[in-house]
């Protein structure tokens, strides 16, 4: 083995991808210091097409995350060892393989027990792609996410399960906008900071359009740990700010988003987004107090309201149904879906506006539309509605 350790090293990572036993293959310790590139670090992927390697290049500021077939992957891994890096530490389900150049530039391949969790089952789940990569990612492991050794918390696998949902909902509708370079991405309500930092982490890592970032927060106590995990990871354009969404001091606002603001929270932000002409405005709402205290019906559909739980849905229906109207009457193209399984929070719809003109020549008709729906229901007036038209 020891005659050509670099080959020996090859056949071994060749033969432990073979039986689907690679837990990672962190390569490291630059040829070049004043090299950008710090490591590489390899796992399998399961894609739609197969299984690929994935490879996380790490720079001081940024990875990027690539995936490749296996023999082109194995290609690149000899030349990376061949001309940038001196060290190579495999870690697989029965053995660690690490190879290292000595200072006198003698290479050594060495076997140790394995030291970190077996994949027992190549299960999907396990090796499943997703859009936030977990290894290197400091945000993750602070937000307690993720572990030590970047693997994530069983306790918190709902969790980083939505994050990559919110991230593979909000991939095509920010591909499709046209947004200026330094563009300003508002989180209302940024609470803990989870879907704000991998929305960051996303644009700037994974599409290469970094965003000026902003998350408003009520919580100083929150503003401030979020601040100080942005500065860890080195994200220098996301910034938190303790204020109310409805009056917090903003510049332009081109990305708006609220995931679960408190009842008028969400209309709040929305307006927010309305007047500063954002050109997406992204929010899944939280409970729909206003609309179930105004509930006034009358007519037959009162038994819908005799029931708690009923009229809890209703309220929740009829808001979002406005809101979504609203949106259209001002231009946006509006989609209403299912943001997570209700399997994990019941808060789970997303109403998504995209700014598609100047405005809707049909904005009195649906206004009308959303008056007759009030009146149905007793209603006497939607936050947000009673906004805008305060403004007119
Ligand atoms: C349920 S948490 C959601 C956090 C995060 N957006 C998410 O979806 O994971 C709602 C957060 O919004 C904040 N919040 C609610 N109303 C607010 C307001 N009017 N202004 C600023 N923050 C608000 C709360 O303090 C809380 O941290």
């Amino acid at each position: 083995m020891e005659n050509n350790p670099i080959a020996s090293f090859f056949d071994k990572l060749a033969e432990i991808i073979d039986n689907k036993e690679l837990i990672k293959l962190v390569v490291s310790n630059q040829k070049n210091k004043s090299s950008g590139l710090h490591s590489i670090i390899v796992t399998i992927a399961q894609l739609k097409r197969g299984y690929r390697l994935n490879f996380v290049y790490r720079h001081a500021t940024r990875d990027i995350t690539k995936n490749f077939e296996f023999a082109e992957g194995m290609k690149l891994l000899k030349s990376a060892l061949a001309t940038d890096f001196n060290d190579a530490n495999l870690f697989s389900n029965h053995e660690n393989v690490m190879l290292v150049t000595t200072p006198s530039g003698k290479v050594k391949i060495s076997i140790h027990e394995p030291t970190l969790q077996p994949v027992t089952e190549f299960h999907h789940d396990r090796i499943k792609s997703r859009l936030i990569n977990t290894i290197g990612n400091i945000y993750l492991r602070e937000l307690g996410i993720t572990n030590a050794n970047w693997e994530v918390r069983r306790e918190m696998s709902d969790k980083y399960k939505q994050i990559n949902r919110y991230i593979e909902l909000m991939e095509p509708e920010i591909r499709e906008l046209t947004l200026p370079t330094d563009y300003h991405v508002v989180d209302m309500g940024s609470g803990q900071g989870y879907l704000t930092f991998a929305l960051y982490d996303f644009l700037s890592n994974s599409l290469g359009k970094t965003a000026i970032m902003t998350g408003v927060e009520f919580r100083e106590d929150l503003v401030k740990s979020c601040n100080l995990i942005a500065e860890k990871s080195k994200f220098d354009q996301l910034n938190f700010i303790s204020g109310a969404i409805e009056n917090v001091v903003l510049n332009n606002i081109d990305i708006l988003i609220a995931l679960h603001a408190c009842d008028t929270a969400t209309d709040d932000a929305i307006y927010r987004g309305i007047r500063s002409n954002a050109s997406l405005i992204v929010c899944a709402p939280c409970c729909h107090k206003q609309i179930r205290k105004e509930l006034n019906v009358t007519n037959q559909l009162n038994n819908i309201v005799k029931y708690g739980i009923l009229k809890e849905r209703l309220a929740e229906l009829i808001t979002d149904t406005i809101r979504a109207m609203i949106l259209e009457a001002y231009g946006y193209k509006t989609k209403v879906f299912e943001f997570i399984s209700t399997e994990h929070t019941p808060k789970n719809v997303m109403i998504v506006g995209r700014k598609t003109g100047t405005g809707n020549p049909s904005k009195e008709k649906i206004f009308s539309e959303i008056k007759a729906i009030r009146e149905i229901f007793g209603i006497e007036k939607h936050y947000l509605e009673e906004m805008l038209r305060r403004d007119a």
